[in-house]
């Protein structure tokens, strides 16, 4: 029933910008949408993501990494208290523990900015240039406790020019990436 007719309780994390966070909040406000965003948590006090999330009056916590247990304690309480159903990664950038996953015991989705398997962890685009690789894409994937390694639900591919910088390429994806979020977020859903 909950799968045909509810929406998932989702929280999207964030450490910055927030314009992954950007669309998903639009794709939550269409007709069609199966997830109902609940929860915006940032390690950062300084992220841009947090004014937008202000604006859209989303509830939003900034929890302090001081180390990681506490950080994942305070984040595994709150997450109860909002009924979160559903994690989205959207630009965080600390690495969750396996034992923060098992506890959590739902899915957690992130949104990587390469063509994965290629380039896990940071600089992808700077390693992408330097390689002088055709292409290059963005991947939205199931975490696990190894990094950038979950199951891989959506990805897309873009082509690197030779006139391309670490800062166009990263542009690129970024836009690749907006509208592919969504998308895996439909796929990933319709099958759990
Ligand atoms: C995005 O490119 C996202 O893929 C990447 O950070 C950027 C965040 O932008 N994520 C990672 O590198 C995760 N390891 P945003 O804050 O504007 O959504």
């Amino acid at each position: 029933m909950e799968k045909l007719f509810g929406k998932k309780n989702t929280a999207i994390l964030i450490s910055g910008r927030g314009s992954n966070l950007r669309s998903l909040v639009k794709y939550s406000k269409t007709k069609k949408s199966l997830i109902r965003i609940v929860l915006v948590v940032s390690n950062n006090f300084n992220a841009k993501g947090l004014d937008y999330a202000d604006r859209s009056k989303i509830n939003n916590v900034v929890i302090k990494y001081s180390n990681r247990k506490s950080f994942e304690d305070r984040l595994l309480k709150l997450l109860k208290k909002n009924n979160v159903d559903l994690i989205c990664l959207a630009g965080f950038m600390k690495i969750l523990s396996g034992s923060f996953i098992r506890k959590f015991n739902k899915p957690i989705l992130n949104i990587h900015p390469s063509f994965l398997p290629k380039y896990k962890g940071l600089n992808t685009h700077k390693r992408a240039i330097q390689n002088q690789d055709k292409y290059s894409g963005a991947t939205v994937h199931i975490v696990n406790d190894k990094l950038d390694s979950g199951k891989i639900i959506l990805q897309k591919k873009v082509k690197i020019l030779k006139s391309d910088s670490e800062k166009s390429l990263q542009k690129k994806v970024l836009k690749i990436e907006h509208k592919l979020y969504p998308k895996a977020i439909i796929r990933f859903l319709a099958s759990h």
